[in-house]
């Protein structure tokens, strides 16, 4: 038994902190934006080097209120990418605006900065790049457009507490950075959780008004706002956590480098961080046309694997309004064929991943004849896919 990761075993680490953070909350009788939100605030900013950091109670309620606080609205289209959680998507639906879908790189598997200005209209307001399982958007080419055409730039970095591109913290590049703390990320409350980060006072200003009914004292609403504000209890919890993040950050990085070198000559390809990039694997994914073999392999072993993510945002039911479909964006639908996420979580002892790796190995020595025509090799697989994208 692997799990695809262990809360419980991180708690038990750190109990007598959080015990102790949790009670110190709940005999405060302060349950809301208090001294902990106030604290954490202060703490994260400093942590992803920005100068405002608003906690929220969701990373969606963070992407929301990010795209209000830009002033996108009704009428405006948000460039983004498919290759991500619904949230993305469903928060620039939800600021109003529609979502305009470009396709992600073959190797970073992130916004592919080379087809953001062909999607580009008057009607453009924002760009939002999402740093996938970890790995930070290519960032300098995104601004740079950006910039010419007078746009916003949102990060979400839902996936990407203390990730890196070119020495820059997730979240501090773009005109504003949206995190999530659902439990399961590398940086997890006990419950729901989330934050603006952002270098621009004005826009802090307006996320805080936001989140809390537009209230600029009791009872004084100066706009239309929403109650997206943080609990203490989580803010306590996230204080306590931030103090682990970057030795856990580190525990994951060597994690990723022991599959790395596993994997080695086996069909499955590794994620190929840029040298700009601090890859913080919030999940490890490789790529194989044998993945729906390799996945079964893995669960009928007891370890927990997955698929982040299996069905694209532009091909959900959900969002068929859109008008996407199969085909238009092929690498991003590649992805979603190939993806296979092991598990990775700071407790991991380092020893099992040679046994996920064990049975994947399994799964390459199956005869592959039944599988598909294309090549099995992960070298010429990314090939294929960076030829596909030059036609
Ligand atoms: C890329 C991405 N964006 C947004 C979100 C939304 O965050 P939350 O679940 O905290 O609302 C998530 C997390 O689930 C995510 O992975």
């Amino acid at each position: 038994m692997i799990p695809f990761l262990d809360l419980k075993a991180q708690y038990s680490q750190i109990k007598p902190e959080i015990d102790a953070a949790v009670a110190r909350v709940v005999s405060s009788g302060h349950f809301v934006l208090g001294p902990e939100v106030t604290a954490f605030e202060e703490r994260f900013a400093n942590y992803c080097r920005t100068t405002a950091c608003r906690a929220v109670n969701s990373g969606t309620s963070a992407l929301h209120l990010a795209l209000l606080a830009a002033g996108v609205g009704s009428g405006d289209e948000v460039i983004t990418v498919s290759m991500t959680f619904v949230a993305t998507t469903a928060a620039i639906l939800y600021s109003g605006a529609r979502p305009v879908f470009v396709d992600v790189d073959p190797v970073t598997w992130t916004m592919d900065p080379s087809l953001i200005e062909a999607a580009i209209t008057p009607r453009t307001k924002a760009i939002l790049p999402v740093h996938l399982h970890g790995l930070m958007a290519d960032m300098d080419p995104i601004m740079a457009i950006a910039r010419r055409h007078g746009l916003v730039v949102i990060e979400d970095a839902a996936q990407a507490h203390g990730a890196e591109y070119r020495g820059r913290r997730a979240g501090s590049i773009g005109d504003l950075g949206c995190f999530s703390f659902y439990p399961g990320k590398n940086l997890g409350a006990f419950g729901e959780g989330g934050a603006v980060v952002t270098d621009r006072p004005e826009f802090a200003r307006r996320v805080s008004l936001l989140r809390d009914w537009g209230q600029e004292a009791k009872y004084d609403h100066v706009i239309a706002g929403y109650n997206y504000r943080m609990d203490e209890i989580q803010s306590a919890v996230l204080n306590v956590k931030l103090d682990y993040i970057e030795h856990w950050t580190d525990a994951r990085r060597s994690l990723a480098e022991r599959y790395n070198a596993l994997l080695s000559g086996l069909p499955f390809a590794r994620p190929q961080p840029p040298q700009y990039a601090r890859h913080v694997y919030h999940v490890y994914a490789v790529r194989s046309e044998r993945r729906d073999d390799a996945l079964n392999r893995l669960r009928d072993a007891g370890i927990g694997a997955g698929i982040h993510y299996p069905v694209p945002v532009h091909l959900q039911r959900a969002y068929a309004e859109l008008g996407y479909r199969a085909g238009d964006l092929p690498v991003t639908e590649m992805l979603a064929n190939d993806f296979l996420s092991l598990p990775i979580y700071p407790e991991l002892p380092p020893e099992r991943t040679a046994e996920v790796v064990g049975i994947l190995r399994s799964a390459a020595l199956r005869p592959s004849a039944d599988i598909s025509t294309r090549s099995e090799h992960p070298q010429s697989f990314m090939t294929w896919s960076h030829n596909r994208r030059a036609s």
